[in-house]
């Protein structure tokens, strides 16, 4: 699978909780289904009803489709339904965000896996309801609130917990140096959708290295991945530019893509594999540890963001939430 790597059949206990943000398509689908179908209970946290239900029921036919045709991975179940559930995530809007993580806390759920997976590529510049560039705030921010928020849900779950970022090869794109201006996209002329959508990723590298520093001697790991250039949904936001369009169709042309099940092995890898317990601090591709930018590992680079983050969400974090998260509590 995706140029010969694959990932193992691990049988998961239905009370393992596995939340994979934007699970309603493309790496997030793939991942969240064959996670389920090794057991696990799947949370997907999605902007749209519509599109998460319909989601969820073909997850469920697929998976009678290949027990009927006897095609599912040997250590699969044969029996039973898959555990799938949707609760509604809009990562662009910071109240969402919140009331999604209050009603996940009110649902008691324990939380093992997080899957900061939902994001969008390459937009030309625009802004959220929160009146930050709307890359910024998706793909990295939001997702900074949840874990702010649900770490605390973590300790308290048991052992082996795992919080994974779908990062990408494009924060080697990436702004090296944090600048407020340019996070800000305060001037157009040196917004890039390239570059914005880069440093929105390298964000996702610099917050597992600022967590996993905090979360030592806790049973959570932290990693980030890539997954390849994969034919998914995420082309539906530069299908405007002409540049962009023609770069994708040449990768793809070239052969280089990966389906979304190819490109989500890397993921449903780093959720399962019994090897990757309690580790962190690595980049994956390919289910394997790869290098990333150095600025990616630049800790007092790292630290600016955390602490600018931490500056963006002051709204939304309460002091003992803070607490916790420093390791003060
Ligand atoms: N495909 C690639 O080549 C590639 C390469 C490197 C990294 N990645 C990363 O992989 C991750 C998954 O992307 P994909 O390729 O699977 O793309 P995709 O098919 O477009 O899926 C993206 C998912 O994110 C969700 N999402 C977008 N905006 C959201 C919001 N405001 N709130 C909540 N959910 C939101 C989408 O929901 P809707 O369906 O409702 O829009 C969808 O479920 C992204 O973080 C992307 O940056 C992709």
């Amino acid at each position: 699978m995706g140029g010969g790597v694959s990932f193992p059949v691990v049988p998961l206990s239905r009370d393992r909780v596995v939340l994979v943000t934007g699970g309603n398509t493309g790496l997030g689908y793939e991942a969240a289904k064959h996670i389920a179908m090794m057991g696990a209970s799947v949370v997907i946290a999605c902007r749209s009803q519509t599109r998460a239900t319909q989601a969820i029921q073909r997850m469920n036919e697929e998976f009678r489709a290949s027990k009927e045709a006897g095609t599912l991975p040997e250590g699969i179940s044969q029996t039973g339904s898959l555990a799938v559930d949707f609760m509604e995530l809009d990562l662009a809007s910071l109240k969402s965000t919140m009331a999604f993580i209050e009603a996940f806390k009110a649902s008691g759920r324990k939380l093992h896996v997080l899957l900061c997976n939902a994001g969008v590529a390459m937009l030309p510049r625009g802004f959220t309801e929160d009146g930050h560039e709307t890359m910024f705030q998706v793909n990295y921010l939001g997702h900074f609130l949840i874990i702010a928020h649900l770490v605390p849900t973590m300790k308290t779950s048991g052992s082996d917990c795992r919080i994974i970022f779908t990062s990408s090869q494009a924060h080697m794109y990436s702004e090296r140096e944090f600048r407020e201006s340019k996070v800000k996209a305060e001037d157009p002329a040196v917004y890039g959708r390239m570059l914005n959508y880069g440093t929105s990723k390298l964000f996702q590298i610099h917050h597992m290295f600022c967590l996993s520093r905090r979360l030592k001697g806790t049973d959570i790991s932290v990693t980030c991945l890539h997954p390849g250039i994969v034919r998914t949904e995420v082309t539906r936001s530069f299908t405007d530019s002409t540049a962009l369009a023609a770069m994708f169709g040449t990768f793809r042309m070239l052969g280089f893509t990966k389906t979304p099940l190819q490109g989500a092995t890397t993921l449903i890898d780093a959720a399962v594999n019994t090897v990757w317990r309690g580790v962190s601090d690595v980049y994956l591709m390919d289910c394997k540890p790869s290098s990333t930018h150095s600025c990616a590992r630049n800790q007092e680079y790292q630290e600016k963001v955390w602490k600018y983050s931490l500056e963006c969400l002051k709204n939304y974090l309460p002091e003992d939430v803070v607490d916790s998260l420093e390791g003060r509590s």
